[in-house]
């Protein structure tokens, strides 16, 4: 910091940041980037808010229970603060993310303890906006920026990726144009905008220089990310898996989310063609009328979905298929419903994820007709989720006896294990002796459990004991 001000150190001539992560991949990411960015001005990273410095709420708007816990932390942080003072320390509050992006300064009227608010596309002035609150200004910077907004920050370093692990995220896309009308993302994260091939190169290349084996391509729209290639040809996404999948001693890709109208050709093919590319995809529906589905502004039908799915799994026959489903969209009869739990039958899915509707202001669903009673969501929630754990354990039941290749990603609960993740995204409990970290090693499954697999020889020495 140039200012030299010494108020909020923590005594030890290190300042302490704690970053707290709500929401999806893209906060993680960023969350990552932006303790990065701290740390060239001097703060190391905390795990707990207790001894730190400044406490950096990076949040999501999504639903509203995710944005309401938000004001509970700052209620928190706030007393926290109160103790800290009086024994003369001091704590900063900074939000960061959606909710920083959809409120601005009423963020500051309702929660007067925040000292700065700071949108997803302006994160290269948080060094500025730091500086500018520790002088007492309160900060509020969520104008749409255009510039890459991660430009001026340093580069990865090797240091950073071992702490971090042998499986890294990587955004080559950010923002959303699709304006799904129950969806805040197109108002808190902007227009849609892929990065360059060269940058996204570059980056997974130093990632897979330091240890990376995994790397994981993020966008809210992932697969609508385009840009021109090295041949000076248009590409997407299939064409960038193609070039990644090229990088020497990189060993497994993955891209999230994608939305069903940009599965394109090349992108099904990718599936066929690469190794490297994990059988595994992401591809919400969000409801299975369609009806809801038009009110909704998917822009496709249930039964182009169920083609599409057909079309990937001709490419790719033991791909896991993920997916995300809103329940209670205004408007929605039991009909309507029906038609949602008949697609999840027809698809089945490894894994998924399901919501009540969560009207969000200023979407165009907050202000449809026919809002559904809390009551019957909750009631369709449960069959859905019943059928849908019911799917999971059979794709995880089907594994058991079978032999996976397991990326070793860190060391297990309990002392001899190392946890990895399989190629279709669930833990792998495995013994130690399969690996080391970084290693992808081969091992039968031995037993399944709601959310992950154990491997055969720990099995063995669990009933030996
Ligand atoms: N870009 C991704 C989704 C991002 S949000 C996509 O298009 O698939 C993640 C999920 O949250 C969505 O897929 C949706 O299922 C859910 N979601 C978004 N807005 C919601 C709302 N208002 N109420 C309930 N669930 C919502
Ligand atoms: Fe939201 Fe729809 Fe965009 Fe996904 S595609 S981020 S659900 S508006
Ligand atoms: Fe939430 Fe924003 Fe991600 S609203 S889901 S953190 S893009």
């Amino acid at each position: 910091m140039s200012d030299g001000e010494t108020a909020s150190n923590s005594g030890d001539g290190q300042r302490k940041v704690f970053v707290k992560t709500y929401g999806c991949q893209m906060n993680v990411y960023d969350s990552q980037r932006m303790a990065d960015a701290l740390a060239r001005d001097g703060f190391v990273e905390t795990d707990k808010a207790d001894d730190a410095d400044m406490v950096l709420l990076n949040t999501c708007h999504i639903r509203e229970k995710a944005a309401e816990k938000v004001y509970s932390e700052i209620g928190r942080l706030r007393q926290l603060r109160d103790r800290r003072r009086k024994g003369g320390a001091d704590m900063m509050i900074g939000v960061a993310g959606c909710v920083a992006q959809a409120e601005g300064r009423e963020m500051i009227a309702r929660a007067p303890a925040v000292d700065f608010v700071i949108g997803p596309t302006t994160y290269h002035r948080l060094p500025d906006v730091v500086a500018r609150a520790r002088g007492g200004e309160k900060v509020v910077e969520t104008e749409f920026a255009v510039e890459d907004k991660f430009e001026h920050l340093p580069r990865q370093q090797a240091r950073q990726v071992q702490r971090r692990g042998v499986a890294a995220f990587l955004t080559v896309q950010e923002g959303c144009d699709k304006f799904c009308t129950f969806c805040v993302v197109p108002y808190t994260r902007g227009a849609e905008v892929s990065r360059p091939v060269a940058q996204i190169v570059e980056e997974a290349r130093r990632l897979v220089a330091a240890g990376v084996r995994e790397i994981t391509l993020l966008g809210q729209n992932v697969n609508a990310w385009h840009g021109e290639g090295a041949d000076g040809r248009s590409w997407g996404l299939g064409e960038l898996l193609h070039e990644l999948a090229g990088i020497e001693g990189l060993a497994r890709l993955r891209y999230t989310t994608s939305h069903p109208r940009d599965m394109d050709d090349a992108l099904i093919a990718a599936h066929r063609d690469l190794d490297v590319l994990m059988p595994y995809l992401h591809l919400p529906v969000q409801a299975g009328s369609d009806r809801i589905l038009k009110a909704m502004n998917r822009r496709h039908t249930a039964e182009d979905y169920r083609r599409l799915v057909d079309r990937i799994r001709a490419a790719r026959p033991d791909i896991a298929l993920s997916g995300d489903f809103i329940v209670g969209f205004p408007g929605e009869t039991d009909d309507d419903f029906e038609d949602t739990m008949r697609l999840v039958r027809d698809v089945t899915y490894a894994q998924a994820f399901s919501f009540k509707y969560s009207p969000r202001p200023g979407t165009p669903g907050a202000d449809m007709a026919g809002h559904v009673d809390e009551q019957v969501k909750s009631e369709r929630l449960a069959r859905l989720q019943a059928l849908l754990a019911e799917q999971q354990a059979g794709f995880m039941q089907q594994l058991v006896g079978k032999e996976v290749s397991v990326l070793l990603e860190k060391p297990g609960r309990e002392p001899g294990q190392l946890v990895g993740r399989s190629p279709f995204l669930q833990p792998v409990i495995c013994d130690e002796t399969v690996g080391k970290i970084g290693d992808i090693a081969t091992v039968r499954i031995g037993r399944a459990s709601a959310n992950s697999l154990i491997s055969e020889p720990v099995e063995r020495r669990r009933h030996a004991a």
